[in-house]
């Protein structure tokens, strides 16, 4: 098995805030992320796939197919955007690092052409913090 990773960027807005706690709780609990007018973030993702190279390329998918998939379904849906009202797929979660990288992750995993597979979502929202997401858990019926 190899994996590539592949880097994308892209520039969105938001504010974390959860509609059920007071405006006190959520200041509280989410602090400056719950300015009323939003924020913006510099987002960094990462894609990685996994799989087998293929001997008459030597690639295991390509980059530019990669590209072409990821900014389809996911980058020119959120680039310059406002996270929480802009995105359909993203209406109705808090959009933290973690939540956006798992509905990124339901967004994208279909769109990988077979054999290969969405192995990883890396989501860097600012310099100290990103979030990865590997998929929803296997749970073993033995
Ligand atoms: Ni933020």
């Amino acid at each position: 098995m190899i994996y590539l990773t592949r880097r994308f960027d892209f520039a969105a807005s938001h504010r974390l805030f959860n509609p059920e706690f007071s405006d006190e709780l959520n200041w509280e609990i989410f602090r400056d992320c719950n300015n009323p007018n939003g924020h913006g973030h510099n987002y960094e993702l990462e894609v990685t796939i996994a799989g087998e190279a293929d001997p008459k390329t030597g690639m295991l998918i390509n980059i530019l197919l990669l590209d072409e998939i990821v900014r389809e379904q996911l980058i020119r849906h959120v680039d310059h955007k406002n996270l929480n009202i802009d995105v359909d797929f993203l209406q109705d979660i808090i959009p933290t690092a973690e939540n956006i990288c798992v509905v990124f992750w339901k967004q994208l995993a279909q769109h990988i052409p077979a054999p290969h597979q969405l192995y990883r979502l890396r989501l860097q929202e600012s310099k100290n913090n990103f979030a990865e997401y590997y998929g929803p858990v296997q749970i073993s019926k033995n």
